[in-house]
């Protein structure tokens, strides 16, 4: 693989598994050194690129926490001095009628999806604009921009998402900074596992069979197509775009 992202420290939560994973083994593979920030342990993720000649941390992150996210801003300014790209991938995804959710439940929505954006973004845009380049990336969802049922707690944070996503963009455009989303199809992941039998009363592979068929590209979304789509985003042939949401979705929501 070209080296583009060579000198470059990117930290992604939510590494440990599916997408963010994808991501991690993607952006090392193209050069970068990784920061694998989940709540659970990233020794798959770190092995699977140090296997490949890669070079990874995992370290134990909260993203809903403030002092987990202040303490995981020290240890990667002890090991690596900085943070050049940042992606904000941990997310939870729950399925839920409206009825059933609890404020509990949309607290702990709010928290991991939305707070954690927040939280780590404010860690390590410092980082950013003291070296005049950086990149920002944040998971978003294209259940946003279309009808979705048992999803209103989710959909919400997405749509904050998109909406810090743009309004950052714009104070931080003058530093060297972009800011973008990307908003996926359902994908096969660890997290979607547990929508099976839960979402609209379909198992998962009729959940899966009903997606493509809203697709252009009748297919499944793979964490890998999100991987290259980030790639694409924190590169330097990506400077000139900000503040935008890419549906990375098969041609489900055409923008
Ligand atoms: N899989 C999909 O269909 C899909 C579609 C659209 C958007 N997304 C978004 O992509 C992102 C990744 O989704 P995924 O399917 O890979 O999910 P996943 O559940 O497979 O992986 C999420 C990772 O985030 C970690 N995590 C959860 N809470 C955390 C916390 N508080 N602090 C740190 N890490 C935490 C988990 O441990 C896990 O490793 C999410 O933001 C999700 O909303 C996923």
């Amino acid at each position: 693989m070209e080296q583009r992202h060579a000198k470059k420290v990117a930290v992604i939560s939510g590494a440990a598994s599916g997408i963010g994973q994808a991501h991690a083994i993607r952006l090392a593979s193209e050069g970068a050194a990784v920061v694998i920030a989940d709540i659970q342990p990233g020794e798959t993720t770190r092995q699977r690129i140090e296997a490949t000649g890669g070079r990874a941390v995992a370290f134990r992150c909260d993203v809903a926490d403030p002092d987990s996210v202040a303490q995981l801003g020290r240890l990667v300014r002890d090991m690596f001095g900085r943070c050049d790209i940042l992606v904000n991938n941990a997310g939870l995804i729950p399925a839920q009628p409206f009825e059933q959710i609890r404020f509990a439940d949309w607290r702990r929505i709010m928290a991991v999806n939305l707070d954690g954006v927040f939280l780590m973004t404010q860690c390590f845009l410092p980082d950013m604009r003291e070296r005049g380049w950086g990149r920002i990336v944040n998971m978003a969802s294209n259940t946003f921009g279309q009808k979705t049922n048992g999803l209103t707690h989710y959909v919400a944070s997405k749509g904050g998402v998109i909406g810090f996503t743009r309004a950052l963009s714009g104070e931080v455009g003058q530093y060297g900074i972009t800011v973008n989303a990307i908003a996926p199809a359902l994908t096969r992941t660890p997290g979607t596992e547990a929508l099976e039998d839960r979402y609209a009363g379909m198992t998962r592979d009729e959940l899966f069979s009903f997606v493509i068929g809203k697709q252009s590209v009748p297919r499944p979304s793979m964490p890998e197509d999100l991987a290259a789509t980030l790639s694409f985003l924190v590169s330097d042939d990506a400077g000139f775009i900000t503040g935008q949401t890419i549906y990375a979705d098969g041609g489900v929501v055409r923008g």
